[in-house]
């Protein structure tokens, strides 16, 4: 038999899912080639495994450091590339002076994590001094994260250096907002050099961690949006008072299992019980409507994609020569 024919009797649903395979794995960008896996191995041999074991550490202790080290990571990398810029605190100190990202409304004061990178940071100083970047830190956390959480295991090219500008202006023009439809998310991603493929496989980090109810509240009030699951909506609002009042609530953003990084959330999506209406939006064109049935049916494919897909953002606009550098402290510039 030869293998033209043998290629015409694979189930119909299996050449589907190769293609959308093959779509979904884009070609890296040149910046990629810069940075290597074990980049440290002679300079640092033990950083990667001191790094991990202090994530570990950290989420045994409170869980939500697994879901705050992946979105830091995100957060890092769409505002001037992978550079622990969104470490930075402000240069002048002052409190309330909102000019650095970490500052900024899509990071403050919801992004969380920043503790685990600082004792990282401190014992990794100890064993080699002046070697290993925060930005490769944040980056190595992430992953760690991702297998903690997920079984999610992958090596993650380094040799990024620290830059010394941080502005909270770019961190709202850059991070996409909860509220962003699919075409908004492909362009924001577009000039990241992410495809709409990478806009579904990396939403999934919305398979763990939470959500204060003011970023979503636009969908429950005044109206229950009619793109979410009724029964979601009528919960929501019951954890979410339309009097935002003096506190602003959390919830989980996979409410099935918020503790686990799976494809569970693909499902959600299907059954309309996400949070965001840009994780709902992902239904909302054939292709990413079809790469979400195939997450949600195959975890194992989605956590490939994933791993490939962190590493590629994990190369975007990355500062390998000046004006970077290894910073002594991660909250500050030399
Ligand atoms: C596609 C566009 C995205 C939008 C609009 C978005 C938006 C948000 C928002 C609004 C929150 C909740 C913040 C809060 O109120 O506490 C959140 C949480 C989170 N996001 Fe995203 N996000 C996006 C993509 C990503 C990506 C690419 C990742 C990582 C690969 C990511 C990882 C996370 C995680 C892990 C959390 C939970 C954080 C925690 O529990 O501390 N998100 N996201
Ligand atoms: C570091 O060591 C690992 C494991 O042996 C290897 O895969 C990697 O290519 C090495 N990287 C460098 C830059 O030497
Ligand atoms: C905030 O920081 C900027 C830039 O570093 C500085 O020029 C400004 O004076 C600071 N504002 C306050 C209120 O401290
Ligand atoms: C997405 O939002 C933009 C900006 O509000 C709007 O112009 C566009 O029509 C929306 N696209 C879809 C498909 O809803
Ligand atoms: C995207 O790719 C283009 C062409 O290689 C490059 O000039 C640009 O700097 C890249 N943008 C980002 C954000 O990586
Ligand atoms: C709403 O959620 C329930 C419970 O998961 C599910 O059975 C139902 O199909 C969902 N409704 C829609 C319209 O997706
Ligand atoms: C998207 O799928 C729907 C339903 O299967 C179909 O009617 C429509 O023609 C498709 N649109 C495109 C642009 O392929």
């Amino acid at each position: 038999m030869s293998s033209t024919t043998r290629a015409h009797q694979l189930p119909v649903h299996l050449v589907a899912a190769a293609v959308i395979v093959a779509w979904a794995c884009c070609g890296f960008r040149s910046s990629e080639a810069q940075l290597q896996v074990g980049y440290y191995n002679y300079t640092c041999p033990g950083a990667e495994s001191l790094i991990e074991t202090i994530v570990h550490a950290a989420v045994r202790k409170d869980a939500g450091n697994g879901p705050g080290l992946i979105r830091l990571f995100f957060h890092d990398c769409f505002v001037r590339g992978c550079d622990a810029s969104v470490l930075l605190d402000d240069p002048t100190g002052t409190p309330g002076n909102a000019t650095v990202e970490k500052t900024a409304p899509p990071n403050f004061p919801s992004l969380r994590g920043f503790a685990v990178i600082n004792r990282a940071k401190r014992v990794v100083e100890r064993r080699c001094p002046r070697t290993v970047s925060c930005a490769d830190i944040v980056a190595f956390a992430a992953r760690d994260a991702a297998r903690i959480m997920g079984g999610i295991r992958f090596a993650m090219p380094s040799g990024r250096l620290d830059g010394r500008v941080s502005s909270a202006s770019e961190a709202i023009a850059n991070l996409p907002p909860a509220s962003f439809n699919l075409t908004q998310l492909v362009a924001r991603f577009a000039s990241k050099n992410l495809t709409a493929a990478d806009v579904v496989t990396l939403s999934g980090a919305h398979s763990i961690g939470r959500s204060h109810c003011s970023s979503f509240s636009g969908r429950l009030y005044p109206q229950l949006d009619p793109a979410m699951n009724a029964t979601l909506g009528a919960a929501l609002r019951g954890r979410c008072p339309a009097a935002t009042g003096r506190r602003d609530r959390v919830v989980d953003l996979d409410f099935k299992t918020p503790l686990q990084l799976d494809n569970q959330y693909y499902r959600n999506v299907q059954t309309h019980e996400v949070v965001f209406t840009s994780d709902q939006s992902l239904v909302d064109r054939n292709d990413t409507a079809a790469l979400v049935a195939l997450y949600a049916a195959n975890r194992k494919l989605w956590s490939q994609q994933f791993a490939a897909a962190m590493v590629k953002m994990g190369s975007i606009e990355v500062l390998t020569g000046p004006p970077g550098e290894v910073r002594l402290k991660c909250n500050k510039v030399n």
